[in-house]
């Protein structure tokens, strides 16, 4: 089995080899994000392994098909990227890592939340230059105050579960709450805009989809708590960055956690450090000294890494073996 794994980095690397040693897969790595230019390079191989920012389209699911590649097995839980209805008409398998370690995603939420409560960043810069002083650095207490989940999933819930060790009043919305999760999870399910009125802080992690994109805009923003905080670890298009930005120079929003933007492609996981930044929308927003960013490193521990490569390797040993595949994503997902 010949694997061609694109948009690979120095980390996920040595992970995806141990994983298919232990299943005799060859692996060939690409740099290079999966394309409509990049397309010709799955040649000779049997399995594609794209990951969150790789785009496959119509376009490129038909070049796949017609270098014999039926299989798209994503080393995320995201499929955004791929045209899912393109795929299945295509006769093409796309199957994802639904859950890794919900864990990292969220302890990274709290990463986020408590470096921009705490301002932890400013204190780390401060001392550095022998600034001692406090000024400026109040924060405010997490126990107490209500923490909002949009997206009562794996990392929703395992959110949820940190949120409540901090002694936080826990609400979720979810395109299906139920009484029974509710009393499983420890948390009150509401309307959007009830936690929108209600949260102080507000944790993403609905899946991108046309009813999810750009959830939260300018008039969601308008309902949400003055001062309160919004981290995003779920995908960009959930937000309206516009509008966000809009609000942040009000003074609305207290803080803003991104591990995720709108426009990451092509910019996340990569080292532009060398030139001038040319998204405008995202360098303003690291001017905001309560906006705290992170490039898409929620996954990015030892343990997330190593379950993604089993699952990767496992979802493609079901294909190969023509088992059923417990990890594909189909239309209407
Ligand atoms: P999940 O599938 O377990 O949970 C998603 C939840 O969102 C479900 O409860 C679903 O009912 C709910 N939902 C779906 N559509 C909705 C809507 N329109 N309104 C409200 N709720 C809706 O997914 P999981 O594993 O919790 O992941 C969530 C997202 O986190 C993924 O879609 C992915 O985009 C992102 N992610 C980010 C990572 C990172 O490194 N930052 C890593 C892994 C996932």
């Amino acid at each position: 089995m010949r694997i061609a794994v694109f948009d690979t980095k120095r980390y996920d690397r040595s992970g995806l080899e141990e994983a298919a040693g232990k299943f005799g897969y060859e692996l060939t790595f690409f740099e290079d994000r999966l394309n409509h230019n990049t397309v010709p390079l799955v040649a000779g191989h049997d399995v594609v392994c794209p990951f969150v920012n790789d785009r496959l389209d119509r376009a490129v699911l038909e070049q796949m098909a017609k270098l014999d590649v039926r299989h798209v097995a994503l080393r995320c839980a995201g499929f955004n990227g791929v045209d899912i209805v393109a795929a299945a008409e295509l006769g093409i398998a796309v199957t994802r890592v639904p859950a890794y370690s919900p864990e990292a995603v969220a302890e990274h939420v709290f990463a986020l939340l408590l470096t921009l409560v705490r301002k932890t960043h400013r204190a780390y810069q401060r001392v550095r230059e022998g600034n001692f002083s406090l000024d400026g650095l109040v924060g405010f207490n997490l126990h107490g105050r209500t923490f909002g989940v949009i997206g009562a999933g794996k990392i929703g819930v395992a959110a949820m579960n940190i949120a409540k060790g901090f002694g936080c009043r826990v609400l979720a919305y979810d395109r299906y709450p139920s009484a029974e999760r509710a009393a499983q999870i420890g948390c009150e399910f509401v309307d959007i805009d009830t936690l929108l009125a209600q949260s102080d802080i507000i944790s993403l992690h609905a899946p991108l989809t046309a009813e999810t994109h750009h959830l939260i805009n300018a008039t969601a923003l308008a309902k949400m708590k003055h001062g309160s905080v919004i981290i995003n670890t779920s995908r960009g298009g959930l937000i309206d960055t516009k509008a966000l930005i809009k609000s942040l120079k009000t003074g609305q929003l207290a803080g803003v956690g991104l591990d995720v933007y709108e426009y990451e492609e092509g910019v996340f996981f990569e080292d532009l450090s060398h030139q001038a930044l040319k998204d405008d929308m995202l360098a303003r927003l690291t001017t905001f000294p309560n906006v705290m960013i992170t490039s898409h490193q929620g996954f990015l521990t030892d343990e997330a890494l190593a379950a993604i490569a089993h699952t990767v390797m496992e979802n493609i040993a079901d294909y190969q073996n023509g088992q059923p595949l417990v990890n594909a994503v189909k239309p209407g997902a």
